[in-house]
């Protein structure tokens, strides 16, 4: 994917300064109220119990926090952290290598769970039951599977896409977080501990603003806030003020209610080409040139929870509120007379 302003994954060099912001523990980590206090306890049981905490699986849309918390937990277990991503395990023998080197109750974190090879999926199963694997090596008449055991660990896994995984990996984690997006009022604080860190001065109502232009993502509220302090510094600014605040957003292509230039074409596309829908998303990606996948995941989760999009059996279809606010009016097919 290009650059864009609203782009939810890690865009490069901003991964390292990212780790800076991150919050270290539970009691720093702004939002997911339900989350926190359900973890907190689970964590605080295991460590009475002398134990590992059992597998969690975080699940959301991206930029949530979904990694931060894998980092906050090993944090409050005061164990080590191995990270790892789906795509990365190609082999069976991969994952054999990562587990075996896993010192007791350190968490491993597959990032993007879902898209683990079967056959490396498959090996997860008794690794995280019972905390062995069996591996073939040798092949042909000379093939013998061995087994190996395991120190107990906790298998941290994020996806965006909780439907995706396999029941009998899903029924392994016994912990089922889902990060729901971050209120304004959340993310304004958010903004306000960013600013902080960054030494830059920003008023309540500017922090306000760019949280309730950030899609209830804090990915996108740091990296507005990180583009907004460059329009202030320029201009000479003490304090990034809400006009400031209001230029780059415009300049950037983050309209009222933080849809940026995507969602837009992906509604009145709905709205103009398909009469509103029902319609496919397969054929709105064609349309407009994005893949389906990035429409799943990043577009569809947020124009579904601002009400502009509404996900039938039928297809997608754009709502009342999405014809107000593209200004369009809705069609009325006239079949009684
Ligand atoms: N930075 C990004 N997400 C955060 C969160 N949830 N709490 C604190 N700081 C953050």
């Amino acid at each position: 994917m290009d650059d864009r302003i609203l782009e939810q994954s890690l865009i490069e060099g901003e991964a390292r300064e990212e780790l800076s912001l991150r919050p270290l523990y539970l009691s720093q980590y702004i939002g997911q109220d339900t989350i926190k206090r359900n973890l907190q306890i689970f964590i605080d049981a295991a460590k009475m119990r002398e134990e590992p905490l059992d597998h969690v699986i975080l699940h959301g849309p991206p930029g949530l926090g979904k990694t931060t918390l894998s980092n906050i937990i090993a944090h409050e277990m005061n164990v080590n952290i191995r990270t790892t991503a789906g795509p990365a395990i190609e082999r069976a023998g991969d994952l054999a290598a990562i587990l075996s080197s896993l010192e007791p109750g350190d968490v491993l974190f597959i990032d993007e769970i879902h898209r683990l090879p079967r056959i490396v999926e498959e090996i997860l199963y008794s690794a995280m039951e019972d905390y062995f694997i069996d591996v073939v090596i040798g092949q042909g008449d000379e093939a013998r599977s061995i087994r190996i055991d395991l120190p107990p660990f906790t298998l941290v896994g994020a996806t965006t896409r909780f439907g995706s995984l396999s029941a009998p990996l899903r029924d392994r984690f016994g912990i089922q977080l889902r990060l729901e997006y971050y209120s304004n009022d959340a993310l304004q604080t958010i903004v306000e501990r960013t600013a902080d860190i960054f030494d830059v001065k920003i008023d309540e109502t500017s922090a306000y603003e760019l949280a309730r232009r950030s899609r209830g993502t804090p990915r996108i509220a740091n990296r507005l806030l990180r583009r907004v302090r460059d329009f202030s510094m320029v201009k000479g600014e003490a304090s990034i003020s809400l006009e400031t605040t209001n230029d780059a957003l415009r300049v950037l292509e983050v309209d009222e209610e933080g849809l940026d230039p995507i969602d837009h074409k992906v509604m009145t596309t709905i709205i103009d080409t398909y009469g509103g829908g029902p319609v496919g998303l397969e054929t709105v990606a064609v349309s407009i040139g994005e893949e389906v996948v990035t429409l799943i995941d990043v577009y569809e989760p947020y124009l579904i929870q601002r009400g502009f999009l509404q996900r039938t059996p039928r297809g997608r279809e754009a709502t009342a509120k999405s014809y107000d606010y593209f200004k369009r009016h809705k069609h009325i097919e006239d079949n009684e007379s």
